[in-house]
């Protein structure tokens, strides 16, 4: 909420990306089309061809303002604490249980999920025994969520062991998204990101993603570790990342 206002595409990238467009659109626009149908009439916003921000925030505070309208929406919130609860809960439990065998994740790990509303994953993160975990969205949802941007976590440097979001697509900065999540990792910690490569996400979400490089490349400071396809709610694909041991230049 404390970004200072800048404008929220430069033109000069906004020409630099069009022209670039322009000289891959040949190349691209078989899977462009059928991947995104509507594209053509997108408009604006594009930062790469694989990652394109929805024009018409006028301002920061305009995107945040439309981003707490779902995250308060009464109706949304009693939906979330109870019909969903129980089953995302266990849904996410399966998930967490299933990245410890693969040792991505440990009962002593310290653990952040981005994004998490009313704190499902965070509920079922210390269900499977990873007690140090706790939540991380614009409305705080005690004891399981603090408050925080994921534009400008409130957290020092190297806090987390691990790092999970499934809100990607609401990012209006991914760079700031990613390098925000590379800060608070620490050296050798292990992001998980699950993104919609195959369909579109709903009004709330602030870009789009037309292939997975579209994201794995704002991480700069780290390895990709495997992309998967999964089942989750809406979400078709895993990115697993693992924080550089040592940082590199920028
Ligand atoms: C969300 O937006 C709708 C329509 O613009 C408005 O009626 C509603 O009061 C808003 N809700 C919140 C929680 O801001
Ligand atoms: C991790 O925590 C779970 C749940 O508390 C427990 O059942 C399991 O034995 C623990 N695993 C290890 C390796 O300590
Ligand atoms: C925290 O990390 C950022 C980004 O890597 C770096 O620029 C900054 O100097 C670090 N701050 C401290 C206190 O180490």
């Amino acid at each position: 909420m404390t970004l200072p206002a800048k404008p929220l595409v430069k033109p000069f990238l906004l020409l630099l990306s069009l022209s670039f467009l322009l000289l891959l659109l040949p190349l691209l626009s078989h899977s462009y089309r059928r991947s995104f149908p509507h594209s053509a009439a997108a408009g604006g916003g594009v930062v790469t061809p694989l990652l394109r921000i929805r024009p018409g925030y006028k301002s920061y505070d305009d995107y945040i303002k439309h981003q707490l309208n779902k995250t308060l929406n009464p109706r949304l919130r009693r939906v979330w604490a109870t019909r969903d609860w129980d089953r995302k809960v266990l849904v996410f439990a399966r998930f967490f249980s299933d990245l410890k065998s693969q040792g991505l994740l440990s009962n002593s790990s310290r653990a952040l999920c981005i994004g998490a509303r009313l704190g499902q994953e965070v509920a079922a993160l210390r269900r499977v025994g990873v007690a140090d975990s706790v939540g991380m969205d614009l409305v705080p949802a005690p004891p399981l969520v603090v408050a925080g941007d994921f534009h400008s976590q409130p957290f020092p440097n190297a806090s987390f062991d691990f790092e999970f979001s499934n809100v990607f697509d609401h990012a209006l900065y991914p760079d700031r998204f990613a390098a925000e999540i590379e800060r608070t990792l620490r050296p050798g910690g292990v992001a998980i990101l699950h993104v919609a490569l195959h369909r579109r996400g709903d009004k709330y979400s602030t870009n789009d993603l037309f292939g997975v490089d579209g994201v794995v490349d704002l991480f700069k400071q780290s390895g990709l570790v495997r992309v998967s396809k999964v089942d989750g709610f809406g979400l078709d694909t895993e990115v697993v990342l693992r924080r550089n041991k040592r940082q590199r230049p920028s």
